[in-house]
């Protein structure tokens, strides 16, 4: 048996020793959950950069080589060979199904898509410029109200259905809002047309536009998909797990974790790149001004799309979508110069000794929103798009901390900074 590796602490003039937790990759982690009781002291670790919140199966990121893993399988090769709808298979149940089980998930999927039809009454109370991603936030709450028995144990023994709900009317809800917001009637799913078909037949399709669907677009979508299906500990999963962690229902979890996507620090930089682009487009395409800018600090300016708190090596999934870009764009002339002057920015970047220093590279919103542009979708769904992509890892990471027997309530520490104990004053002899 291997001797198990250990770390010594010197603090308050003693010496203690910990555990390490060594990782299936050769991660290595100090157990620090004794050291306030035999110490007294706690660890502080603003943004959490050096500290995990919890052990995972699900995914790997290696950030100094650009290595991104799915349940052991390359984000490349899942690319290249799997569906959304397998992957997400596989990030719920550990393995790639069988010829039958992924059958069974579509149909299940499919049996899921449509929305209850009460539902529908709230979109016309948003205002008609209500932001998507708040329509989705509130909705998936709501389905607590709609699809109940949300209790922990309901949930815990129906999760393989609640996830395929969750899966499945995340898309029908997106497709509302923007049908919504367009003044258009709402497109039902339809049962023969898969994951990503239906996606792109409810927002694109009316009764005066009868939209084709085209193999490479759909294609497209699902690898588009697949990239953002999961991320290990990124800001808007940990938030599922800590709002979980206190046994609140699934939806509820979700809803939270899609409220921090939201962030343009987050997942919110794809929408903030294109805006960013179309600016440097409008001010005649001078990159060197916002990279200046960017550099400048008294100014709170950063180029959208760089820059990763794991990365600091190009982002894998920049690297597959900025491929793609060429390829989908190839025949939309219109979003050429958006392309070129990403093109240009990167180029100017990888060169700029700020930005190297800091290993800056391009990350996974830099090029998808490009993408998203020529498949059709307004910038202000981009985001949501994102949160659909989630979703599956959102879940997976729910249901592991769920099922994990020793799980407990997230609850962080703080070392406090305030005022020391004073005396209460009547408000008469305050000044
Ligand atoms: C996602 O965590 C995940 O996995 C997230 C995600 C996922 O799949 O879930 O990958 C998705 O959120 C991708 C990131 C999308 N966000 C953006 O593109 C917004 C722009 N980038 C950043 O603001 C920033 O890079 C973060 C938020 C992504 C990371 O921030 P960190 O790790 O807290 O790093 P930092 O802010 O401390 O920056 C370190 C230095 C600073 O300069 P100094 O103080 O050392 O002088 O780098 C600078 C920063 O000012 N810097 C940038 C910059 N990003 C960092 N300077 C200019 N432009 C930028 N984009």
């Amino acid at each position: 048996m291997a001797k198990k590796e250990k770390a010594k602490l010197i603090v308050g003039g003693r010496e203690l020793e910990l555990d390490v937790i060594v990782g299936s990759e050769g991660e290595r982690a100090i157990d620090i959950s004794r050291l306030r009781s035999e110490t007294g002291y706690i660890t502080l670790d603003e943004g959490f950069m050096n500290t995990g919140s919890c052990t995972s199966d699900i995914t790997f990121i290696n950030g100094e080589e650009g290595v991104l893993r799915y349940r052991g399988y390359s984000i490349e090769d899942l690319c290249e060979h799997s569906t959304f709808t397998e992957v997400s298979y596989l990030l719920l149940h550990n393995r790639l199904p069988n010829l039958e089980q992924r059958e069974n998930f579509s149909r299940l999927l499919n049996e899921h898509s449509l929305l209850h039809e009460d539902m529908r009454h709230f979109y016309n109370n948003f205002p008609h410029d209500a932001h998507p991603m708040n329509i989705l936030g509130t909705m998936v709450n709501a389905m607590s109200s709609f699809y109940p028995n949300v209790d922990l144990l309901s949930m815990r023994d129906n999760i393989d259905m609640t996830a395929a709900r969750l899966l499945s009317k995340i898309r029908t809800i997106a497709c509302y809002a923007y049908k919504k917001t367009m003044g258009h009637p709402i497109v039902y799913p339809q049962k023969d047309f898969k994951y990503c078909e239906n996606f792109l037949r409810m927002m694109f399709w009316s009764p005066v536009n009868n939209y084709e669907l085209d193999a490479d677009r759909v294609r497209a979508l699902s690898v588009l998909l697949v990239l953002h299906a999961d991320h290990e500990q990124n800001c808007s999963t940990s938030t599922v797990r800590l709002v979980g962690s206190a046994h609140a229902n699934l939806y509820a979890s979700i809803s939270a974790g899609i409220s921090a996507l939201w962030g343009p620090l987050h997942g919110g930089a794809n929408q903030a790149v294109i805006d960013m682009l179309e600016k440097i487009h409008r001010q005649g395409g001078d990159i060197k001004k916002f990279i200046a800018k960017a550099k400048d600090k008294k100014s709170s300016f950063r180029l959208s799309g760089f820059g990763h708190r794991v990365y600091k090596n190009y982002d894998p999934r920049a690297k597959i979508i900025k491929k793609m870009c060429s390829r989908v764009l190839e025949d939309e002339a219109e979003h050429q110069p958006l392309l070129d002057i990403a093109l240009r920015l990167e180029e100017a970047v990888l060169q700029d000794e700020y930005f190297i220093s800091r290993k800056l590279y391009p990350n996974v919103d830099f090029y998808s929103g490009l993408v998203y542009m020529a498949l059709g979708f307004p910038t202000n769904m981009f985001t949501v798009l994102f949160a659909i992509g989630r979703m599956p890892g959102w879940i997976a990471h729910w249901k592991e901390m769920i099922q994990n027997p020793k799980a407990k309530i997230g609850r962080p520490r703080q070392i406090y900074t305030g005022s020391r104990q004073r005396d209460y004053v009547p408000i008469q002899q305050r000044s």
